[in-house]
C-alpha cells in the first residue's frame, strides 16, 4: 500500500486526478471502477479540467460505479447516477452507453445484483477502483461486519451512514434505507485501487482502515491485502497516525 500524503483537500484531488489520468492514458479502453460521495468532486474537477484543455480523452473508457440507492430513479438528484452525470459523465466525452451503475428501480434484489456482476464480469473487470472511506470505515456501502466475500448486494444501511449522508437530503426520512453495492471480492478484483481521504474526521477511519488489524468490522481493512493500493490522503486525514 502506497500512502500520498496531500497538503489539503484540493491537492488530494489534483493527486488524485493525475493518477487516474495516467490510467486513462496509458490504457485509453480502461474500465474505471468510480464512486461518489464528497472525497471525488474534487477529483472529477480536475479531470473535466483536463479533458477541457484537450489533455484527457474519456471516449474509450468503459465506467462502473461502486454503488446506488434502492428505490431512487436515475433522475432523482440524489442518486447516484445524476451525481456521476453532474459531476462526470455529463461534463466530459465518456460515451454514455458505458457508463454502468447498480439498476436502483429494480426492485428484485438479486436481479439487480446478478445483473450487475455480470456487467462487470462482461466489460472484463475493473482496472482502477476508485474509493472514499466511510466514517465507520467503510467502503462502497460495505458496512461493518459484511462478509469480505461478497460480490454485488443489496445493504441496508448503518444508522450512521443514513446520518452521514442526510445533509444531501431535504430531511433524513427522505435518506433511502437500502442501496445496491459492490462487494469487497469484485472490489478487491480491481486490479489498482486507490483511495481518497480528507479532513480530520476521517482521521480514526484512516488509522483503524490501513494500520489497524484486518477485520470486517473495518471493511477498508481488507485492502491491506491488495497488492495494488494507493492512497491519497491530506494531511488532516493522516493527523492520528
Ligand atoms: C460512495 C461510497 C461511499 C463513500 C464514503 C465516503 O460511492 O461508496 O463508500 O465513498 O461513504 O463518503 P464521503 O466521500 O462523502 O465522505
Amino acid at each position: 500500500m502506497r500512502i500520498i500524503r496531500a497538503k489539503d483537500y484540493d491537492d488530494m484531488s489534483r493527486k488524485a486526478a493525475a493518477i487516474i489520468a495516467s490510467q486513462v492514458i496509458m490504457k485509453p479502453d480502461c474500465v474505471l471502477g468510480l464512486a461518489t460521495g464528497s472525497s471525488p468532486i474534487g477529483t472529477y474537477a480536475n479531470l473535466v479540467e483536463g479533458y477541457r484543455k484537450g489533455d484527457l480523452d474519456f471516449s474509450g473508457i468503459t465506467t462502473v460505479n461502486l454503488d446506488e440507492y434502492k428505490g431512487l430513479s436515475r433522475d432523482n438528484d440524489q442518486s447516484y447516477f445524476y451525481f456521476m452525470n453532474h459531476h462526470f459523465f455529463g461534463k466530459v466525452n465518456v460515451d454514455p452507453e458505458r457508463t454502468f451503475l447498480p439498476d436502483g428501480t429494480e426492485t428484485d434484489s438479486d436481479k439487480a445484483c446478478r445483473e450487475y456482476n455480470r456487467i462487470i464480469e462482461n466489460v472484463g473487470g475493473i482496472d482502477l477502483q476508485l474509493l472514499g472511506l466511510g466514517h465507520n470505515g467503510h467502503i462502497g456501502f460495505n458496512e461493518p461486519n459484511t462478509v469480505f466475500e461478497a460480490e454485488t448486494h443489496c445493504v441496508d444501511l448503518a444508522p450512521s451512514t443514513v446520518e452521514a449522508n442526510k445533509r444531501f437530503f431535504a430531511s433524513v426520512d427522505d435518506v433511502p434505507r437500502q442501496a445496491y453495492t459492490m462487494g469487497i471480492k469484485t472490489i478487491m478484483q480491481a486490479r489498482k485501487v486507490l483511495v481518497v481521504v480528507s479532513g480530520r474526521d476521517k482521521a480514526a477511519a484512516v488509522k483503524a482502515a490501513f494500520f489497524g488489524s484486518i477485520t470486517p468490522q473495518v471493511q477498508g481493512s481488507v485492502l491491506q491485502l491488495h497488492s495494488d493500493v494507493t492512497v491519497v490522503a491530506d494531511e488532516e486525514a493522516l493527523s492520528e497516525l
